[in-house]
């Protein structure tokens, strides 16, 4: 039978705040933060007797570190007078908690959130991805941005491609990103707002990072850049099935895959690989781009097939079987000089020679991916969709 007087009542029951004062001498095994601090401690309850019912929350059920936690508080909350006896129980924090808990943490300031990957976000997010190098995913990407602005709707590229940035000189875009609070303004042009880690790094160093820094650096692209209310936003992905495509799959898990291949045989083996990890990933497939189709002869008027034929298709086939949906080719787009001399001088050929074959395809695509209708799933907007955003 404790005697103490200090922290008890007359009677010799402890009180509340001897009680807390013991908790807040014990740290949080992982935080090493009293967990007083860390508003894990959900409630004390100190009966006549002495004995002492402390409640304590965990960050995570199933914590490993259960059992370090019952003991600390059970030792601590023991030595106070006129305790006689100390039962701890668990409970886990909820979402919210754990958001401020971590908002705490980091000195009070929330982690800016994704704004395309929340549930009511209007962008609809494309994610440019083959399995082959250089068959012409930037080239698209920034064409359909291109295009889609100068159909009047927001469009936002990331170039997702760290090593391989290409996408600021093709669209044009020689301007620094500047800052703004703690905001990156992305510069823009032809009407695409972009970023791209070329913007960041000096002269033409390369990066050479692992996957967490890439995943770092994109999840700033999305959440650090202020990209403003997008209709569309489109990342240019580095080419296969690497640590980008994994990030971009949990950063944004909304956003859906534009498969691009050429038309060969080998290519669409890959393509067809690399688009089928959408599948893994709960991603959608939103179609197929057949670049570098053919070649119009300069001297007579036959096509001719450079890269053979049907890779695009065969993609499509091959993707609408591992899906169980419809994966459509959503458009061919010939072999044009002047596609590439567009991406040479930052000056997309949807806008330079819009009705060229190569001009008219990409506007076509975009079209398509622009009047799909909306997802809606999750949303109730009690409205119908228009055809454009
Ligand atoms: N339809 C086309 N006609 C002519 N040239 C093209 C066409 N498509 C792409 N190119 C050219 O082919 C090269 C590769 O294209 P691009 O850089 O767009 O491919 P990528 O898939 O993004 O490559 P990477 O995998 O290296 O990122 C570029 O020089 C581009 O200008
Ligand atoms: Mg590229």
């Amino acid at each position: 039978m404790a005697t103490a007087l200090h922290g008890s009542t007359p009677t010799g029951t402890p009180t509340d705040d001897a009680v807390r004062a013991a908790l807040a001498t014990v740290d949080d095994p992982e935080i090493h933060k009293p967990i007083t601090e860390l508003g894990m401690v959900k409630s004390v309850d100190i009966a006549a007797d002495g004995s002492v019912a402390v409640t304590v929350y965990l960050t995570v059920s199933g914590c490993p570190m259960r059992d370090e936690i019952t003991g600390r508080v059970t030792a601590a909350v023991q030595g106070v007078a006129g305790v006689t006896s100390v039962r701890v129980s668990l409970d886990v924090m909820s979402d919210a908690q754990r958001q401020e808990l971590a908002a705490s943490l980091r000195g009070g300031q929330a982690e800016r959130e994704i704004p395309f990957a929340q549930p009511g976000s209007l962008t609809r997010v494309y994610a440019v991805a083959s399995g082959k190098g250089g068959v012409g995913k930037s080239s698209v990407t920034v064409n359909l941005a291109a295009a889609m602005a100068a159909d009047g709707l927001k469009v936002g590229v990331v170039d997702a491609d760290i090593y391989g940035h290409s996408v600021p000189r093709m669209l044009g875009a020689e301007g620094r990103p500047t800052q703004v609070e703690n905001m990156i303004m992305p510069p823009s042009a032809n009407g695409v707002k972009v970023i791209s880690i070329g913007m960041f790094t000096p002269g033409n160093a390369p990066v050479v990072w692992r996957g967490p820094m890439l995943h770092r650096a994109l999840q700033q692209f999305l959440a650090d850049v202020y990209w403003g209310d997008l209709d569309i936003l489109l990342l240019d992905l580095p080419p296969g099935t690497g640590d980008i495509a994994i990030s971009v799959a949990q950063l944004v898990p909304n956003a859906e895959i534009l498969v691009v291949t050429t038309p060969q045989q080998a290519a669409a083996e890959v393509a067809e690989r690399a688009g089928s990890i959408a599948v893994q990933t709960h991603q959608k497939i939103v179609g197929v781009v057949e670049n570098m189709a053919g070649m119009p002869c300069p001297h007579c008027d036959e096509i001719v097939e450079v890269f053979g034929t049907g890779g695009g298709d065969r993609v499509a086939e091959g993707l609408s079987r591992t899906t169980g949906t419809t994966v459509p080719v959503l458009g061919r787009i010939p072999i044009d000089v002047r596609l590439r001399e567009g991406g040479d001088d930052g000056n997309p050929v949807v806008l330079s020679a819009p009705e060229s074959p190569a001009g008219a395809a990409l506007r076509g695509i975009a079209a398509q991916l622009t009047t799909r209708s909306r997802g809606l799933a999750g949303m109730s907007l009690g409205i119908t969709p228009r055809n454009k955003f």
